[in-house]
């Protein structure tokens, strides 16, 4: 008598183990189309310098160079984008430097989440004033996010690049 009751409680418990297994299988099935949905996994692949250098550093100087005002004795030659495609091109370099600023905070990239962010961000927020210039076809305006895009670069290089 007293074995058929000890078999019991075995298969009582056999069966509640079986349900609860029943359960989180349902569960994890539930979850499954969760872990397929999950955003693509991005690795980034080059240094700071090269994004620097390959990146931010070109588009830089093609904003540097787009507006200009020259004084020889031959009189004042004022250089800027003049045709839709040159305002355009510019823009272009515009959205590079916006976007190399998710790149610099991506990964173990940012090294800081307080002054790298910052001047990123004041990188960023020059950039998108430059776009919007160049949207605008302002000289004027690509004049001033310019030096605004100058000064992010400064800060950032003061407290973070190695020699300068
Ligand atoms: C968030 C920080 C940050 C910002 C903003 C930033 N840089 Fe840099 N930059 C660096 C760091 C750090 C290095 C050094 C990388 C190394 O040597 O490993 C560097 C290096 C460079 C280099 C390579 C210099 C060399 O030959 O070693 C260039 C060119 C450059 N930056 C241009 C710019 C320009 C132009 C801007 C602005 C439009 C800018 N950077 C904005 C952090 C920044």
């Amino acid at each position: 008598m007293r074995i058929i009751h000890w078999l019991f409680v075995v298969s009582v418990a056999l069966f509640i183990s079986g349900i609860a297994f029943v359960i989180a299988g349902a569960r994890s099935a539930r979850q499954a189309p969760a872990v397929t949905a999950a955003p693509i996994e991005l690795t980034p692949v080059a240094s700071v310098k090269q994004i620097m250098k390959g990146i931010v550093g070109p588009a830089a100087t093609v904003v540097f160079d787009s507006v200009s005002t020259t004084v020889t004795k031959n009189g004042t030659e004022e250089k800027a984008p003049h045709t839709a495609e040159e305002w355009e091109a510019l823009g272009d370099t515009a959205a590079a430097l916006i976007e190399s600023g998710n790149l610099l905070l991506m990964g173990n990239r940012a090294v800081d989440k307080g002054d790298w962010v910052k001047f990123t961000q004041e990188q960023t927020e020059a950039s998108k004033k430059l776009l919007k210039a160049t949207q605008e076809k302002s000289p004027n305006g690509v004049l001033e996010a310019g030096e605004k895009l100058n000064e992010s670069c400064d800060n950032c290089h003061g407290k973070y690049k190695r020699g300068g």
